[in-house]
């Protein structure tokens, strides 16, 4: 499987991927994740994402680019991935496009992940993720069984710095203006599939299976 996962903040990528990683064994590639772990590392990387993160907008393609290129070439990537949150621009995918091309490795899908947006916000205010296994929650949806700790492995959850309403509707915006239009990349090259994000983590993790075939 070689898929980019396509889908607005809070449409539930992540929580997606999660899945599939336990179904198949293919890594997740986050650059979320991964500009989060710069940011709380100190990297310098970390320090230039962080301005753009807390304003909800996209950290420049250099850098992500960059860290994107060094993951898709380690080992583990050779069965397959799951890139989530990225590409998130034009100029991102077709520069993917060359990068997997060079690496002999091109995409099946782009499964885009539907969810009006109404129900973002909610979604996005409400997450909270655990700090030791990065497993999410959502304090009205989904919330764990002890108020903080992770059902898991007991880690303590903690609320993403760009989980703000203000910060919240510039994502929104950016996502708009900058993302959707992959859409219609994926589409003119024939592998774009798309599920409704509605409904219960599992009632869409199996769609998600259906329209991928895994
Ligand atoms: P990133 O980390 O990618 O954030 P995002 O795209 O805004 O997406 P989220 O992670 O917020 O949402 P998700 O779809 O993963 O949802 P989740 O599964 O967590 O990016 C953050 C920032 O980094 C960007 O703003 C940018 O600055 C930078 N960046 C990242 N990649 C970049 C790139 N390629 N180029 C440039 N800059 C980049 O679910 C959300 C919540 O909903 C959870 O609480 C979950 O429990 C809940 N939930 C999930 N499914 C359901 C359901 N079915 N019903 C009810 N609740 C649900
Ligand atoms: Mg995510
Ligand atoms: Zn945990």
């Amino acid at each position: 499987m070689r898929l980019v996962l396509l889908g607005a903040p809070g449409a539930g990528k992540g929580t997606q991927a999660k899945k599939l990683i336990e179904k198949s064994g293919i890594p997740q590639i986050s650059t979320g994740d991964l500009l989060r772990a710069a940011v709380a590392a100190g990297t310098n990387l970390g320090k230039e994402a962080k301005s753009f993160m807390d304003k909800g907008e996209l950290v420049p393609d250099r850098v992500v680019l960059g860290m994107v290129r060094e993951r898709l070439g380690q080992n583990d990537c050779k069965k397959g991935y799951i890139l989530d949150g990225f590409p998130r621009n034009t100029a991102q995918a077709e520069a993917l496009d060359k990068m997997l091309e060079t690496l002999g490795m091109p995409l099946d899908s782009a499964l885009s992940v539907d969810v009006p947006f109404e129900d973002l916000m909610k979604r996005l205010t409400g997450r909270r993720t655990c700090k030791s296994c990065g497993q999410m929650y959502n304090v009205y949806s989904n919330p764990p069984k002890k108020e903080g700790a992770c059902d898991k492995c007991g880690g303590a959850l903690f609320q993403r710095d760009d989980d703000k309403e203000e910060t919240i509707k510039k994502r929104l915006d950016v996502y708009t203006s900058q993302t959707a239009p992959l859409m219609d990349y994926y589409k003119k090259k024939g592998i774009l599939k798309s599920v409704t994000g509605v409904g219960s983590i599992e009632e869409i993790f199996s769609k998600v299976c259906s329209a991928l075939g895994c």
